[in-house]
């Protein structure tokens, strides 16, 4: 375990305001109500929305089923974070070769989310940013599966 006692998982997408933040949300408040406890964060490939908030568009798909994104700022991934968590979850296939050109053979390997929370398919979570609000609500619904299957794996389900 890395930043604390507590084991540790990083959610890392591209912008750091739609996939990643609503993951953690949704794995914050589950995990919480599963009795797991964890410390939870999430970062961005990419620096242009550091210091921003969620998109109003997941903010508002996720506040409807709910998630609070409010509180959410955005950072951006650093190589410290493969010696800081036990697991590096990125959303898609991008991310993933970002993170690892990131972390020069050092710390935890970085996984596909998905996959690793043993969701059949997709792969790789759709990024919804380029598109209209049907796509944050499937988001939401796809995060929820992958926090299912995320508490499953760590209960030792
Ligand atoms: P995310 O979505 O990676 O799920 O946060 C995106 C956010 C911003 C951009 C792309 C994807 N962008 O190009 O600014």
């Amino acid at each position: 375990m890395k930043t604390s006692e507590k084991p540790s998982i990083l959610f890392v997408c591209l912008g750091n305001i739609c996939r990643s933040p609503l993951v953690e949300a949704v794995a914050r408040q589950r995990t919480a109500e599963a009795g797991l406890v964890l410390t939870l964060a999430s970062c961005g490939t990419g620096n242009w929305h550091v210091g921003k908030g969620a998109d109003p568009r997941m903010v508002r798909a996720a506040a409807e089923a709910g998630y609070d994104l409010a509180p959410h700022r955005a950072r951006q991934a650093r190589t410290a974070d493969f010696e800081d968590f036990d697991w590096v979850l990125a959303m898609d296939q991008d991310n993933l070769e970002t993170l690892e050109g990131m972390r020069r053979g050092r710390g935890v390997e970085p996984a596909l989310f998905l996959p690793w929370a043993g969701v059949a398919a997709p792969e790789e979570f759709p990024d919804p940013y380029f598109g209209g609000m049907e796509g944050f609500h499937r988001a939401v619904a796809l995060a929820e599966q992958g926090v299912d299957g995320l508490i499953a794996r760590l209960s030792g389900r």
